[in-house]
């Protein structure tokens, strides 16, 4: 008999396992088809999570190289041990992908092993190598298959010399000069990491500043932080072609009229992401996918067939784990008759470099091409004590509100621990607060997010500490 299921989940990263235990939460039948070993999609296994776990260990690494002594800490002389660097990270992915796994068994959610392939708008067919195929009906069918690096067609990976992100989480030695081709936050995140460990390392970025999406004051002090880490960037420069040879491989790039060729041992192409929809039948059962392979959805996430949803980063949109999970428990409760909702408005974007730079709501230079009226208020962490105490006063923070209204528009943070100061402005925005309201709240003294309410303060021209 064809096992039968209220709602059927196919992928199980951030989008997919929240779905899961939300519908399993309001009293659904779930099953989740995974193709991987393990549970939890990019983000668990090859993505946030690994990359984090090295971006804390490798900024260990460079503090204890270039600031301990500062803080009165003599250590000897400082090894990189860098096989128990990446033995710690697949340790913190085996243990949170297994905590999926949890989760599951908890919430009685059946977790099918295999590839699924969609047979019908009600069906999908199971493969996996070590058995036969399998068919599975539901009442409903979500598809949460995420993306996948994108390729420049004559810069392909081969995993070794020309790597995309995957590999870059899990390299066997410290490259000596890494080229990344792209400054978005992949090359960003992973050009420091590999900067800290030793690498020389320089970025060919197409266009004419580091990651383009997000406020552009906060983005070139980011980029001197990163200079002054010893990073080089190289901007209006397209990468065009590599050429591998021995150990090494050289990219022939295009800036403006000027051709040149730049040589490195590994090259991080991270320009970018695609929908992930291979195998997945979609075409054969008349699916409507738009031309860059995004599977279109309405407001609440219905396909053009009325038993398919789908979400996360194979829908568009931010390519952010957090959308992916707020869509899943969106989608889930609208298939409850809850209203379900997303306030795209309100999802941060954090880029995890040292300073990190978070950001929610709308940049300064949406503001202007909206011409919304719209007042500053900004400040420096060197003004903060607690910053000062930590010894981490690089950056500052802005809002952005309302000229007339003083609405909270758009709240900007580079600096220490970014991207857990930016919650509170993410809730500020969700709650449509005013600036004077984040100025008035009490922040308890001295923390970091005392920073926040002297920049809501400086709106209205009146912050203590600066
Ligand atoms: P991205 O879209 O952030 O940046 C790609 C960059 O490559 C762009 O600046 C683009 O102008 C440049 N580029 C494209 N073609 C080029 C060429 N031929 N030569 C030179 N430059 C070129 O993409 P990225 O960094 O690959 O990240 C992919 C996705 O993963 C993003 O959507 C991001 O949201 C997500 N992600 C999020 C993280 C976070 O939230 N901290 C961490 C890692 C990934």
């Amino acid at each position: 008999m064809t096992p039968s299921f209220d709602l059927l989940i196919i992928g199980s990263g951030p989008g997919g396992y929240v779905a899961a235990i939300r519908a399993a939460q309001l009293g659904m039948s779930v099953a989740v088809v995974e193709r991987e070993p393990s549970l939890g999609g990019t983000c668990l296994n090859w993505g946030c999570i690994p990359s984090k776990t090295l971006l804390d260990s490798s900024e260990h690494f460079h503090l204890a190289k270039t600031r301990f002594a500062h803080h009165g800490i003599k250590l000897g002389s400082i090894e990189l041990d860098l096989p128990a660097m990446m033995k710690r990270k697949d340790e913190v992915v085996s243990g949170l992908t297994k905590g999926v796994a949890y989760l599951f068994k908890k919430n009685k959610i059946t977790h099918l092993s295999g590839t699924a392939k969609l047979t019908s708008p009600t069906t999908v067919e199971i493969t996996a190598p070590s058995a036969a195929p399998q068919t599975v009906s539901a009442k409903h069918i979500l598809i949460a298959t995420g993306s996948a690096p994108i390729q420049i067609p004559t810069l392909p990976f081969d995993g070794k010399h020309i790597i995309h992100s995957t590999h870059a989480i899990a390299l066997p030695k410290v490259p000596k000069h890494l080229l990344v081709i792209g400054a978005g936050v992949i090359g960003l995140e992973l050009g420091s990491v590999w900067r800290r460990l030793g690498a020389e390392v320089t970025v060919i970025e197409f266009l004419d500043r580091v990651a383009p999406n997000m406020d552009r004051e906060m983005t070139s002090l980011l980029q001197r932080s990163l200079e002054k880490l010893g990073i080089k960037f190289q901007f209006g420069t397209a990468a065009q072609s590599a050429e591998i040879s021995g150990d090494s491989v050289t990219v022939s790039w295009k800036k403006g009229d000027e051709y040149g060729t730049t040589s490195a041992d590994v090259v991080l192409v991270a320009v970018g992401r695609k929908p992930y929809t291979d195998a997945l039948g979609a075409k054969e059962i008349g699916l409507d996918l738009d031309p860059k392979g995004f599977i279109k959805v309405d407001a609440h996430y219905r396909t053009n067939l009325p038993t398919i949803s789908a979400i996360g980063d194979v829908i568009g949109g931010l390519m952010l784990a957090h959308k992916a999970e707020e869509e899943g428990t969106a989608v889930v409760e609208l298939l409850a008759g809850k209203p379900g909702h997303v306030n795209y408005n309100a999802v941060a974007n954090v880029i995890y470099t040292d300073p990190e730079l978070a950001s929610v709501g709308q940049t300064e230079e949406e503001l202007k091409n909206q011409n919304i009226p719209y007042k500053t208020g900004k400040f420096p962490f060197a003004a903060n004590g607690r910053a000062k105490a930590m010894d981490a006063t690089e950056g500052s923070v802005k809002v952005l509100a309302h000229a007339e209204t003083d609405r909270l528009l758009g709240v900007h943070i580079l600096g220490p621990r970014a991207s857990d100061m930016i919650a509170e402005a993410a809730l500020a925005l969700e709650f449509h607060a005013s600036s004077e309201d984040i100025a008035r709240a009490v922040h308890a003294h001295p923390t970091l997010s005392e920073a926040l309410k002297e920049a809501a303060l400086a709106v209205e021209k009146r912050a203590i500490h600066a």
